[in-house]
């Protein structure tokens, strides 16, 4: 019986508990974590930003070995260590196909039920179900998730390290390298630097931004920001933000913009620091309800303007992950860094409570 971390309702701490895990089905794998990231989106659905199905067992950023093969899997064999995808990636629906397997047809399904690929949970607690948060539920010392949702990594990674991959990594990197139409000499400027903005700022060095502006209201996530690329930093607690990043650029506005905490106010933020041509790429999730206000003839149209969502930086998981763990076994992404406290599961209440806070860009839960 592995122990989970399990959300009952919005606004309730997660409980720690043992809970019962089933065998994995046809096409799934069951995996014992090594180590899950504790992400934004896990607080969003704690204060109900993000719906998901309850109760469930939470985490989606998540490393570990895989110890039990369902029927009909090949691609993978039981020690592997493994990155799992919050999107299970199928490889031939239409989306897949067509180079956006970030909205694979069965995985997006399959994430936004709870379940996996055929909608139910593995997971229960006396005899009732618990939802497993995007296909994953990382917060457990054990999951099973679909085969196509794990992807393999070399047996040498800290797993702490590759479980980062899984969600920030993926989602921020690939909004610079997948999303955005980076140029080298750009100048970029990104909003929110937490954990997946950290990633957003080393993917635009990564393309060769000449100038990174980091823009954030706390002063240790700006410091952070530094250490991961940025060349400028903006304090938007300290005056309009828009206008110090206009100031930076000659009045003319950056390149490209990425907003990465999911406010209104500051999409609309991002796209009025955009210059005329420019980009803005959406990463943070906004409530459900949230609207922006975009002038449609002057910022979109004479301006010439672009704005575009990003959902898990547009990334292909079965390419992109051992692309991220090349690049990181080169020395040339840092994984490491982003990780301000190594955690136990029993503390991940804490982790959620201190997310705001200027210190933490990660914090990751190690399983033993
Ligand atoms: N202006 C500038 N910075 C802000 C503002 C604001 N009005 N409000 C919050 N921030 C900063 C915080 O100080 C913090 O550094 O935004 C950052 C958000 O970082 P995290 O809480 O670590 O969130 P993260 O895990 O990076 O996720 C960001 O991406 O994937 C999505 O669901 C996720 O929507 C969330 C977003
Ligand atoms: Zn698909
Ligand atoms: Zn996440």
């Amino acid at each position: 019986m592995p122990r989970a971390a399990v959300a009952r309702e919005i606004g309730s701490p997660l409980e720690v508990l043992d809970v019962e895990l089933e065998a994995p089905k046809a096409g799934e794998v069951r995996v014992r974590l090594g180590a899950s990231g504790v992400c934004h989106s896990d607080l969003s659905v704690v204060n109900g930003t993000l719906l998901s199905p309850l109760p469930s067992v939470l985490g989606h950023e998540g490393a570990g070995v895989v110890t039990e093969l369902g029927e009909g899997v090949e691609n993978l064999k039981v020690g592997d260590h493994v990155v799992i995808s919050w999107v299970p990636q199928c490889g031939r629906c239409y989306f897949c196909e067509h180079d956006q397997g970030e909205l694979c047809e069965s995985g997006s399904a399959a994430a936004m039920s709870g379940g996996l690929l055929d909608m139910t949970t593995r997971f229960s607690i006396g005899g009732q179900p618990l939802y497993q948060m995007a296909a994953s539920g990382t917060f457990s010392e054990e999951t099973v998730v679909p085969a196509i949702g794990a992807v393999k990594i070399a047996d040498d990674i800290p797993l702490t390290a590759a479980a980062l991959i899984g969600c920030g990594v993926l989602t921020g990197f690939g909004a610079a390298v997948n999303t955005a139409d980076i140029r080298p000499g750009d100048t970029v400027a990104v909003i929110g630097c937490g954990g997946v903005g950290l990633n957003v700022i080393q993917g635009a060095r990564h393309m060769g931004a000449d100038r990174v502006v980091a823009v954030d209201m706390n002063d240790g996530k700006l410091q952070t920001a530094q250490k991961f690329g940025a060349t400028d930093l903006v304090d938007a607690s300290n005056g309009d933000p828009v206008a110090q990043v206009m100031e930076l650029s000659g009045q003319r506005g950056a390149d490209v913009t990425f907003e990465v905490i999911g406010l209104q106010q500051t999409i609309e933020q991002a796209f009025n620091m955009a210059r005329r041509g420019g980009q803005t790429i959406l990463v943070g999730v906004p409530k459900m309800e949230v609207m922006v206000n975009i002038p449609a003839a002057i910022g979109l149209v004479i301006m010439e303007k672009q704005i575009r969502g990003c959902w898990y930086g547009s990334s292909n998981v079965h390419r992109d992950i051992p692309t991220l763990t090349r690049l990181y076994q080169e020395g040339k992404l840092m994984l490491d860094e982003l990780i301000s406290a190594e955690i136990p599961l029993d503390g991940v209440n804490d982790a959620l409570d201190n997310m705001g806070s200027g210190s933490i860009a990660r914090s990751v839960i190690k399983y033993s």
